[in-house]
């Protein structure tokens, strides 16, 4: 490999592209710029100079375990959400852009209620991206939050995401399969839980099923379970006028829609995402 940042890229686009990366140009363009840590603006202004052959062993190293399907997130071990940067790895799912519809109307939701302090409960924390991302975005002292999650590995990466934003007072950390260990009412429960079929997973790309952990994508053999499990427990945790959302999977609004009302609940909110795909639903008592 020559050694020249402008014929790395190059080298880059064949190599990824070769093993079916898609956009092979931008991603060996943002691997090399991540590896070498410079902005944007260093990193046109760098096309043209040598670097050293440790700098492009390191780069190689990164296209390489591109081609392996390992996302350019957990290359790294940060993955950009709702404007933030999160710490992830191996361990929590990668957070998705399409997720971010849930924050959106999570927030939106939050901001109706006036004259008091909110709580609010994260079912399936993962590394804390959507609860982080909310709590960043409303008022200092409106909302005190808990976050659970079975997972002591994405519990780990939750508590490093809290501290990277000083969320330390408002956002608390428990060990719990759903609700066993919940014992208090909140106003609003938020939950993006696994949905995938288990039939499916083997079908998923190669960056999803071999870089997510599998408790975060196992929905049980009709991709329903955790939403029944979910369904059972949060009407013994819901406030006086409490609102549960949830993100769903693709066709699975009406599935959802009848778990929740067979147990009571009546739905108020529905939203599509940008792809036309009914990804958030929202339940009250
Ligand atoms: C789809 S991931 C969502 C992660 C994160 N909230 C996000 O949106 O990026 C689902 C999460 O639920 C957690 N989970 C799976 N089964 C659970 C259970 N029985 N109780 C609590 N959390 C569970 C997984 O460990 C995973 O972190």
């Amino acid at each position: 490999m020559n050694n020249l940042l402008k014929s790395l890229i190059y080298d880059g686009k064949k190599i990824l592209s070769e093993s079916g990366v898609k956009n092979a140009m931008d991603e060996a363009r943002l691997i090399i710029k991540k590896t070498l840590k410079k902005t944007e603006l260093e990193f046109i202004t760098l096309q043209n100079k040598k670097i050293s052959s440790k700098q492009s062993n390191s780069i190689l190293h990164n296209f390489i375990e591109r081609t392996k399907g390992k996302p350019i997130s957990k290359i790294f071990g940060l993955k950009e959400f709702f404007s933030n940067e999160f710490i992830v790895n191996k361990n929590v799912l990668d957070p998705r852009p399409e997720t971010e519809l849930l924050v959106e109307l999570t927030i939106k939701n939050l901001f109706k209620i006036k004259d008091k302090k909110i709580s609010l409960l994260e079912l399936g924390v993962g590394s804390g991206c959507l609860i982080i991302s909310i709590l960043l975005s409303l008022k200092k002292n409106k909302v005190s939050a808990l976050g659970v999650d079975i997972s002591n590995k994405a519990l780990d990466i939750a508590g490093k995401n809290i501290k990277k934003f000083n969320l330390e007072k408002k956002l608390k950390l428990k060990k719990s399969d759903w609700f066993s260990e919940v014992h208090e009412k909140f106003d609003v429960i938020i939950s993006n839980p696994p949905y995938i079929k288990t039939s499916d997973i083997k079908d998923l790309d190669k960056d999803v099923k071999f870089y997510d952990p599998l408790i975060a994508l196992n929905g049980g053999f009709n991709g329903l379970r955790c939403f029944e499990r979910i369904a059972t427990d949060a009407k013994f945790h819901l406030k006086q006028n409490g609102i549960i959302l949830l993100e769903i999977g693709f066709g699975q609004i009406n599935s959802v829609k009848k778990i929740f009302e067979e147990m009571g609940y009546k739905i108020f909110l529905k939203e599509k995402d940008l792809q036309g795909i009914t990804r958030v639903v929202g339940f009250k008592l």
